[in-house]
């Protein structure tokens, strides 16, 4: 980022990776607008507004759900709130448990879309039609290797999942392309261990936000803006 010290907005913030980015933002400098579905019951998001009680700002926002999104950028913009960084990172993997080819169903493909991709979407276009978003602002989409077209190279579960990446990693690019000002990336935030990779995975979530704080940090729009990369640079094929 050209700036050092940025205000950043994140949704998914009550656990996983949205908590241990705001975490690593906070522990930066940063001012991090962390939004999560029920603040009441984000406990550990709740013991960092303790520590960090100016730079940390609690909101409520469901992402599937457009009234939402809609009072919290009206809230936003009366406060006269903008932001240099927005960090689409809630997301859910399935609605289906072992959801393959021949079983997914057309509900479970909706549901995962509308939190994975037309969410970020409608945050993305809501906050811009606002004039929330800055001049040079950064859009982080939270995708997934699995959402890799040239890296299927075999049978996947979590069809909706793999998809609805996709199409995530095909809404950052059109972003970097069509909206004047604003930059974005996708970013694959490694198998990390949370409630959605669970405890076998080789990534602990302190490294991966650390690692993708520090992307948003060193960030060139000239040579990454619609980028597809790894929590550690690592540039990854679409
Ligand atoms: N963990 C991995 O190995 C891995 C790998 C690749 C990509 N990712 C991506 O990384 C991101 C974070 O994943 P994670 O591992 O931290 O998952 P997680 O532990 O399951 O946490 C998911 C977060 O998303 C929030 N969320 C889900 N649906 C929401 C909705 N409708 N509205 C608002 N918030 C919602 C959850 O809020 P609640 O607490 O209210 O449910 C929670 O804060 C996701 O986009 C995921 O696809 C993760």
């Amino acid at each position: 980022m050209a700036t050092a010290q940025y205000t950043v907005l994140l949704t998914g913030a009550s656990r996983g990776i949205g908590l241990h980015l705001t975490k690593h933002l906070l522990l930066g400098g940063k001012t991090v607008y962390a939004t999560c579905r029920d603040p009441s019951n984000a406990k550990s998001l709740q013991q960092l507004k303790e520590e960090y009680s100016e730079k940390l700002i609690i909101e409520a926002l469901t992402v599937n759900d457009e009234e939402s999104i809609k009072t919290l950028v009206e809230k936003l913009r009366n406060n006269n709130r903008t932001f240099n960084v927005l960090i689409n990172n809630a997301g859910i993997y399935s609605t289906m448990q072992k959801e393959t080819l021949l079983n997914s169903t057309k509900s479970s493909m909706l549901g995962t879309f509308e939190v994975n991709c037309v969410a970020p979407m409608l945050i993305t276009q809501h906050l811009y039609n606002a004039k929330l978003l800055e001049k040079n602002a950064l859009i982080v989409n939270i995708s997934s290797i699995m959402g890799s077209i040239q890296g299927t190279t075999q049978a996947k579960r979590g069809v909706s999942y793999c998809c609805s990446k996709a199409a995530l990693n095909m809404f950052t690019k059109m972003v970097s392309i069509e909206l004047p000002n604003v930059c974005s990336i996708s970013v694959h935030p490694g198998w990390v261990i949370t409630d959605m990779g669970g405890e076998n995975a080789p990534v602990q979530p302190d490294e991966s936000a650390s690692g993708i704080v520090k992307l948003i940090d060193t960030f060139d729009p000239k040579t990454q803006n619609g980028a597809f990369l790894q929590y550690d640079g690592t540039v990854l094929d679409w």
